[in-house]
């Protein structure tokens, strides 16, 4: 058997509290089929140097917490496999356009207090049914492909990163928070495009976009935030003029008649009486 395949990890290094600047370390390590560039940050922690700082969760590109910059393009670091790179040396650096926290790990705030000033949430006029749902909301296939691939977002701040208008406006509501804008504002379920709206009209939002397009090429869920924002654009300004705002929303599903059953619910797995018994002590 041959001896197996190494690769050099070169990782930018930096813990704000010691004052040291940032700097590059090196590891060397050995390579297995199928191997992610997270696979390889947990191989360094685990058996080189614990004190390196990384982010992750699910491990399958799905929560969003383990964006890196890997040889100059910001990536998730579980959904890149370190063949597919063809490299001998990864370079590894914490995605720009956020403070560092240490390493890897970047403070993601700025990135969800953009989102939650957009209002990422249906919202509708009758407070009742809000409140207290009897029923579903009724939506065809046509409206759901209206935003279902802007739905995809896993808010790893990727597209954030690689904006060149956000490296020079710290301000700028970003790809991600406009994107998103768009997705609510455009499912039939929806009203209340007006009240996100003043969200993304001040001086640093919707219009500071420069239609660069690296948000939509860094985005590992392929939600495409540059179309998403020229939509909103479309929107905004047909909403200006007047126009669509006749549409109202969908109502909700009418009761089930006797030809359509109401589907019995199934019964909890966990009952609440059970999850919140405490445990005796001692
Ligand atoms: Fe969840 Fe990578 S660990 S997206």
């Amino acid at each position: 058997m041959g001896e197996a395949k190494k690769i050099k990890f070169r990782i930018q290094r930096y813990n704000p509290e010691n004052g040291v600047a940032p700097y590059m370390d090196e590891f060397v390590i050995p390579v297995t089929r199928g191997m992610t560039v997270l696979d390889g940050l947990f191989y360094i922690k685990e058996n080189l140097d614990n004190s390196l700082a990384f982010r992750s969760s699910c491990r399958m590109a799905i929560c969003g917490s383990c964006a890196v910059v890997i040889n100059s393009f910001p990536h998730l670091a579980c959904h890149t496999q370190i063949a597919e790179l063809r490299v001998s040396t990864l370079e590894l650096k914490p995605v720009p356009n956020y403070a560092i926290i240490k390493d890897l790990v970047v403070d993601l705030s700025p990135l969800f207090q953009k989102h939650r000033a957009i209002k990422p949430y249906l919202i509708r006029s009758e407070r009742e049914e809000m409140d207290a749902p009897s029923a579903e909301f009724l939506q065809t296939p046509q409206e759901l492909e209206a935003y279902l691939q802007f739905s995809y977002c896993v808010k790893c701040g990727l597209c954030l990163a690689a904006c060149p208008t956000a490296a020079s406006d710290r301000l700028f509501l970003g790809p991600q928070a406009i994107a998103q804008c768009y997705r609510y504002s455009s499912d039939s379920r929806d009203d209340g495009a007006e009240e996100r709206f003043p969200a993304v009209d001040g001086d640093h939002g919707l219009w500071r976009c420069h239609l660069a397009g690296a948000c939509s090429e860094a985005c590992p869920k392929g939600v495409d935030p540059a179309f998403a924002i020229q939509l909103l654009k479309r929107l905004r300004v047909s909403r200006a003029l007047g126009l669509g705002r006749g549409r109202r929303p969908t109502p909700v599903a009418p009761p089930p008649t006797a030809m359509q059953p109401k589907l019995p619910v199934p019964e909890f797995t966990v009952k609440p009486e059970t999850a919140l018994r405490r445990e005796p002590e001692g």
